[in-house]
């Protein structure tokens, strides 16, 4: 493994794992039709962002062959307003959402943002705004994050090589990035680590990725890569399963499964103990491999305005519209409650894997907020 910039050994954190919130015992009055109860809304605040992802917004030339200029940028107008979105939470806070995620693009790159979320913390009846970041302005942010009263940040982070940071990301932050992490560890922030684990690419870092779990106070968590986007760069060979993942770490420590709990959402999360004493906590997300539709407690709005039921099904609802054609709250939240009850029960990708079919989902990942 690359040496870290600052390898550390700090204590474990319990709360590193979850708050413990049980299924369905959350209030909500958002159930869907199969007994879901929806609590978590996840807002795309824009889809700009400072990297250009292989598997997101690859750049128009280079290694991350082009496919920018299909789905441009959207323009101030077609984005929601931070006025905009706040009366959409709040209304969704009242039918009983009470978590919700900021996500991007990249979060940090909208102007105004710590603004926003200062209003958002003030939203009576919201317990938590969680952020989803790929660090880059993280150096800069964490400090007035952490006085806004986030406390618990996602971070995506590929690879621990700067070089192949820099091919999969399209931008040579790896340095910047990793100072942004450990200024938010030094802080106190509750950090998770997203990888989006692809063969051929990153699949040679998954023992680093664990020792990162063992070394430092975050859960790390490998995500199986997803066909989502128009022209997105999955190939099936590039797919790694969850289990293949875990299999290729096993030998790392033994990892005991921890309690599955509503309120971490889709990943399997593991208590790893290394042979020499260290431990830590590893989690796998299988959005393909393995459907935890049936849990799924979340909505999303995307950053151009649409409410969607499902990450990997395309089914969207023009929130945005109607908020501008002048709707009271109450025809917001029939507009919430009909998407909730839209929600399929699952998506049907599994499948077209084992079949060997071209996977697809056409929505572009950065408006929707993964
Ligand atoms: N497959 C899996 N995860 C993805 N993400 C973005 N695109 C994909 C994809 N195609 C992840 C990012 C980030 C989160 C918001 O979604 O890495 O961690
Ligand atoms: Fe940006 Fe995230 Fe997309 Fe990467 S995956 S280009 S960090 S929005």
């Amino acid at each position: 493994m690359a040496p870290l910039p600052v390898p550390l050994r700090t204590p474990l954190l319990p709360h590193i794992v979850t708050k413990t919130v049980p299924f369905n015992q959350n209030g909500s009055s958002l159930v869907d039709n199969f007994s879901r109860t929806i609590s978590y809304l996840r807002l795309s605040v824009t889809d700009r962002c400072n990297l250009r992802c292989l598997y997101c917004m690859p750049d128009e030339s280079g290694d991350n062959a082009c496919r920018r200029k299909n789905s441009p940028i959207l323009s101030h107008v077609d984005l929601l307003s931070y006025e905009e979105l706040l009366r959409i939470v709040r209304v969704a806070v009242r039918l009983g959402m009470n978590k919700i995620r900021l996500t991007g693009g990249e979060p940090l790159v909208r102007r105004g943002i710590l603004d926003f979320i200062a209003y958002l913390m003030k939203i009576d009846g919201l317990d938590e705004v969680r952020l989803t970041t790929n660090g880059v302005l993280l150096h800069d942010y964490a400090q007035s994050l952490y006085n806004s009263g986030i406390r618990q940040l996602n971070i995506s982070l590929d690879s621990l090589k700067r070089e192949k940071f820099a091919r999969i990301t399209g931008r040579d932050y790896f340095e910047k990035v990793w100072q942004g992490i450990r200024a938010a560890r030094d802080l106190g922030f509750r950090i998770k680590i997203n990888i989006v684990a692809m063969r051929g690419i990153n699949d040679d870092e998954f023992g680093d990725f664990v020792n990162l779990a063992l070394n430092e106070p975050f859960q790390v968590r490998f995500i199986e890569f997803m066909p989502v986007g128009e022209k997105s760069s999955w190939q099936l060979d590039q797919f790694i399963r969850a289990e293949e993942i875990q299999a290729s770490v096993s030998d790392l420590g033994s990892f005991e499964p921890i309690q599955r709990l509503r309120v971490d959402g889709p990943a399997r999360v593991f208590h790893l103990r290394a042979k020499d004493g260290r431990q830590g906590y590893v989690g796998f997300i299988s959005p393909i491999s393995h459907h935890f539709c049936d849990q799924c407690n979340r909505l999303r709005l995307t950053a151009e305005g649409k409410l969607r039921s499902c990450l990997l099904n395309d089914s969207e609802r023009d929130i945005k519209a109607l908020l501008r054609r002048g709707a009271t709250d109450e025809e917001l939240m029939k507009m919430i409650r009909d998407t909730v009850l839209d929600k399929p029960k699952g998506h049907r990708l599994q499948g077209q894997l084992e079949d060997g079919a071209a996977l697809q989902c056409p929505g572009q990942m950065s408006r929707i907020g993964g």
